[in-house]
Parts: structure tokens; C-alpha cells; sequence
């Protein structure tokens, strides 16, 4: 359950409906380790088995969301033992099997996997100071953990390569300037309230619309167009067969508030 004592992250319920992480490896700025990951997995598939729990925010510290995977623990690693282990692997778990909404609120260093961690939330917010980047290149590596996929296809290509290439970082500011971060804010306390906010609204939505509009969104990230919008349109259809559209589409015409079957 949520209540679950970790090593490496806090779980919380700041709001009805809402599970908050909070990455809590501070000596190390969040760095991701394997047994913080296994420790996220672990609370994200709690979270995610919850049925008081609609949607997620996950968050780092004022001063380092994360500051990317391991190096000591990478440092020893050898070709063999990272491919027999399938290292990294297991972050894919992180959000492949979430349908419930994921949103990260970065403030502070948001680097390698840290990065590549925050672009697997379907909702980023940031800081505007926070500090984004790929740097894997200075130490003699790449982006392990879908930066080189998820950047390139938030950012473009041009942007990305240079990134990559570069090891640079970016702003939070420049996150929402080119799309990868939804807002960013002035500060730190705001960050986390309007954060907290928004979790609070989808929170209020009817579940099976809100899985809905996640997945088909998602999908638009792997098919095309056209398979896309059909994709869109059969889920579409299949919400009028649930409660919640009734419910809904009722309170709508007899002005009153939404009272959803499945909250
Ligand atoms: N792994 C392990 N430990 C880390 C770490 C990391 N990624 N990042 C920071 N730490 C540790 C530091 O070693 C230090 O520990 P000690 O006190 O024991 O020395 C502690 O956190 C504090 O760090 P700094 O003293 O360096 O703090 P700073 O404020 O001077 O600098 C920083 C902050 C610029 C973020 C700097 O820590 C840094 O450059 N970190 C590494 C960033 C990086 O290269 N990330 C990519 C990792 S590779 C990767 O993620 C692969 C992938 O794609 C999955």
C-alpha cells in the first residue's frame, strides 16, 4: 500500500485522489540508483492498484529533481554485465504499465536520466531555473534511458542533436519554450502548488475518461495519422458505453455538477 516505508522516496497523499513521490536520496541529488528505481516501480504500481488514487505527481527536491542514474553504480559496470542485467530496463517498467496521469515537477537539476525520467511523465512543470540536460556525452556514454527518443520527438531533431552532441543544458524556461515542459514558474512554492492544482482537477475528472484521453494521446506518439485518429475515434465510441458519459453529458443539461460512478 501507499503507506509502504522506502529507502529512497517518500509516498504521500497531499490531496483526495492525488499519490504523491517525492524522489529523497538527497546526498546523492536524487541520483537515480537501482534501488531507487525498484523502490519507484514499486510505489508507482501501488499508486497505480489504488482505487483511491486518480492521478500522480512526481517530484524531486527544490534543488535537484534528479541529478541522472548512478555513475558510481555504472562506473564498474562491463558490456556483458549490462546487457545480461538488460541495465536500464527496468525504467521502461516506470510508465509503460501507468494508465493512470503521471506529472513531474521539476525544480533544480533535472540531468541524464533525471531528464530522461521527467520526459516519461505525460504532465511536465518545472522551474523556470531548473537545469535540464543530456550531459551523458562527457562521460563517455549516451542518454541510456529514452533520451535520444523522447527529446527528439518533444524538441526536434536540430535541438536534440545539438543537446546530445553537446552534453549542454537547458532552462526550465527554455523547456517551456520549446515544448517539453507544459508551464514552468517563477519559483519553487508555486511549482509545487500548481502542480498539486492540476493533479487535484484531472483527480476530479471521471477515471475512465481520464485513462481514455491519456492512451489515446500516447498513442499519437507511436502511430500515424491516420491510424491515430481512428485509433481516437473507437475509444471514442466505447466511452458511451460507460456511466460516466451518461453521468456527465446528464449533469451538463440539468446544470449541476458531475457526481462520477467511478471516482
Ligand atoms: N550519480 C551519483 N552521484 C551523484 C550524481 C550521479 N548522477 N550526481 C551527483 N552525485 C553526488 C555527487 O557525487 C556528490 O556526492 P559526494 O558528496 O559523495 O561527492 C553529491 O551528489 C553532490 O553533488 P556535487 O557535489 O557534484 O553537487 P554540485 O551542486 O557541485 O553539482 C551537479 C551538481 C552539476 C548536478 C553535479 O553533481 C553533476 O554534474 N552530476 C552528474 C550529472 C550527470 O552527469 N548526470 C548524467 C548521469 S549518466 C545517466 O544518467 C545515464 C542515463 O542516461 C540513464
Amino acid at each position: 500500500g501507499t503507506n509502504q516505508q522506502y529507502e529512497f522516496i517518500q509516498v504521500t497523499e497531499p490531496r483526495p485522489g492525488v499519490g504523491q513521490i517525492t524522489l529523497n536520496r538527497p546526498k546523492a541529488l536524487n541520483a537515480l540508483s537501482t534501488p531507487l528505481i525498484t523502490e519507484l516501480n514499486h510505489a508507482l504500481q501501488s499508486l497505480q492498484s489504488s482505487p483511491t488514487t486518480s492521478a500522480i505527481l512526481l517530484t524531486g527536491s527544490e534543488k535537484a529533481f534528479a541529478a541522472g542514474a548512478d555513475i558510481k553504480e555504472m562506473a564498474p559496470l562491463t558490456f556483458s554485465s549490462a546487457y545480461t542485467q538488460s541495465f536500464i530496463e527496468s525504467w521502461s517498467n516506470l510508465t509503460q504499465t501507468l494508465k493512470k496521469p503521471l506529472i513531474a515537477a521539476v525544480s533544480g537539476h533535472a540531468l541524464g536520466g533525471g531528464c530522461e525520467l521527467a520526459l516519461m511523465a505525460d504532465i511536465l512543470y518545472c522551474t523556470k531555473t531548473a537545469n535540464f540536460g543530456q550531459p551523458e556525452i562527457k562521460l563517455g556514454t549516451i542518454p541510456g534511458a529514452g533520451g535520444s527518443q523522447r527529446l527528439t520527438r518533444a524538441i526536434g531533431k536540430a535541438k536534440a542533436m545539438e543537446l546530445i552532441l553537446t552534453g549542454k543544458s537547458f532552462s526550465g524556461e527554455e523547456a517551456e519554450r520549446w515544448g517539453v515542459a507544459a508551464r514552468s514558474f517563477a519559483g519553487y512554492e508555486e511549482l509545487m502548488s500548481e502542480s498539486l492544482r492540476t493533479a487535484e482537477v484531472i483527480a476530479g475528472y471521471s477515471k475512465v475518461a481520464v485513462q481514455a484521453a491519456k492512451e489515446v494521446v500516447n498513442k499519437s506518439q507511436d502511430l500515424g495519422l491516420r491510424d491515430g485518429v481512428e485509433f481516437e475515434r473507437r475509444v471514442f465510441h466505447a466511452l458511451f458505453g460507460s456511466e460516466d458519459q451518461k453521468i456527465g453529458m446528464r449533469a451538463f443539461a440539468e446544470k449541476k455538477k458531475a457526481e462520477w460512478k467511478h471516482q
